[in-house]
C-alpha cells in the first residue's frame, strides 16, 4: 500500500503515551507482528539529542536540503478537538469519499484524526483499507454492546489517521437500538472516553436520518453536508436541517449545520454552476469556497484501500481535498 509522505512531523498525542490508542496500536502491531488493518505508520516521537558537554564547541547548522516543515504550533488549536458528523439522507452524495479523504488530508496536515465508520455498508472501513470481513471488533459492538472505542479503532496507510470500522451487523443496529437504555446517546458516551485523543473525529452517516445518524448528531458539535451540484441536490435538505434543530433542542444543545461542501463540481456543465450558486446564496459563508471537482480517480481510490492523496497525490481530487482541510481547519464560519 502506498504511503503518504506527510510534510509535517509525526505528530504524537499529548499526555501519557502509554496509555494512548497511538501507543495501544503500536503495542499490538508489535506483539501480533502485523496488523488486519495495513501498515501501521505512527513514528514515535524521536527522543531529544542529549545535551552537549561543558565547553564543546557549537552544533554546525543543519544541511539546507529541504525547507524545514512548519511546526505543528501553527496549526489552529484553539477550537479543538472538534467532532464533524457529515451527513445527508441522501444517497451516493460524496460523505464516504469527504469522510475519507477530509481525514486522510487533515492528518496529513498533523492533525490526529478518527474516522468513525456508522455506516453499515462499511465503506469509509474499506477505502482505508480495512478488511470488514476479518474484524474482531467493530462499531456494532461499541454502540449496541458498550464495548469501549479504542478496542476496535485500526490503523491506516496514512500517519496519524486511524479509523473506528463498522461492519454490516451494523444495518441491524436501527432496528436492536430501538428498546436500548440511552439509546441515541450510544456513540457519544463511547467517544467521550477517546475524544481528547484526537484533533478531529469524523463520522461518517448512513444514507438515512435514523438512530445511527441521531447518535452521530447527538456526539459532534457540528454537522458538514455535503451537496451534490446536481439536479435535486437541494431536496431533502430541508428535512435534514429540521433533524439537526430536533437533535439540537433535544439531544446537544451545541450541534449546528457548520459546512456545506460541494461535491462533484464538474466545470464544463452549467448546471454545477447554477446549483453552486443556489446553495451558497442559500447557505451563505458555510459553504466551502473549495469545490470538489467531479473525477475518475477519486471514485478509483476506494477500491484500492487508498485515500485520494495516497493514491494519486497530484490528482485534481487530491488537491482539492488538501485545500478543503486547511480551509475546515481555518474553522467554521
Ligand atoms: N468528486 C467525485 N468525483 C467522482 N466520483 C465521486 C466523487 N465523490 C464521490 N464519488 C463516487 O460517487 C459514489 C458515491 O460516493 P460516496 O460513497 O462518497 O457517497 P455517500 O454519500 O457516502 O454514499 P452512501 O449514501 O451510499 O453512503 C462513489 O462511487 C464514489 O466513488
Ligand atoms: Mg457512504
Amino acid at each position: 500500500m502506498a504511503r503518504v509522505s506527510s510534510s509535517m512531523p509525526p505528530e504524537e498525542p499529548s499526555g501519557d503515551p502509554s496509555r494512548s490508542i497511538f501507543a495501544e496500536l503500536r503495542a499490538r502491531d508489535e506483539s501480533t507482528g502485523a496488523t488486519t488493518s495495513g501498515p501501521m505508520t505512527f513514528a514515535p516521537r524521536p527522543a531529544p539529542p542529549p545535551p552537549p558537554p561543558p565547553g564543546s564547541p557549537p552544533d554546525p547548522p543543519p544541511a539546507a536540503v529541504e525547507p524545514s516543515p512548519a511546526p505543528p504550533d501553527e496549526l489552529r488549536r484553539d477550537n479543538l478537538p472538534r467532532v464533524i458528523a457529515i451527513a445527508n439522507q441522501k444517497g451516493g452524495v460524496g460523505k464516504t469519499t469527504t469522510a475519507v479523504n477530509l481525514g486522510a488530508c487533515l492528518a496529513d496536515i498533523g492533525y490526529r484524526v478518527l474516522v468513525v465508520d456508522l455506516d453499515p455498508q462499511g465503506n469509509a472501513s474499506t477505502g482505508l483499507g480495512i478488511n470488514v470481513r476479518e474484524l474482531e471488533t467493530s462499531m456494532y459492538d461499541v454502540i449496541l454492546h458498550d464495548a469501549p472505542l479504542e478496542d476496535c479503532i485500526e490503523g491506516t496507510a496514512v500517519r496519524n489517521l486511524l479509523v473506528a470500522p463498522s461492519s454490516l451487523d451494523l444495518a441491524g443496529a436501527e432496528i436492536e437500538l430501538v428498546p436500548a437504555f440511552s439509546r441515541e446517546m450510544r456513540l457519544k458516551n463511547a467517544l467521550d472516553q477517546v475524544r481528547d485523543e484526537f484533533d478531529y473525529v469524523l463520522i461518517d452517516c448512513p444514507p438515512s436520518l435514523g438512530l445511527l445518524t441521531v447518535n452521530a448528531m447527538a456526539a459532534a458539535t457540528e454537522v458538514l453536508v455535503p451537496i451534490q451540484c446536481e439536479y435535486y441536490a437541494l431536496e431533502g435538505l430541508g428535512q435534514l436541517i429540521r433533524n439537526v434543530a430536533l437533535v439540537q433542542k433535544n439531544l446537544n444543545r451545541d450541534l449546528r449545520v457548520s459546512t456545506i461542501v460541494l461535491v462533484m463540481y464538474d466545470a464544463r456543465t452549467k448546471l454545477s454552476d447554477q446549483v453552486a450558486q443556489d446553495v451558497r446564496d442559500h447557505f451563505g459563508e458555510k459553504v466551502c469556497r473549495q469545490v470538489i471537482p467531479r473525477t475518475v480517480r477519486l471514485s478509483e481510490a476506494p477500491s484500492f484501500g487508498q485515500p485520494i492523496i495516497a493514491f494519486d497525490p497530484t490528482s485534481r481530487g487530491a488537491l482539492a481535498y488538501r485545500e478543503l482541510a486547511k480551509e475546515v481547519s481555518r474553522g467554521p464560519a
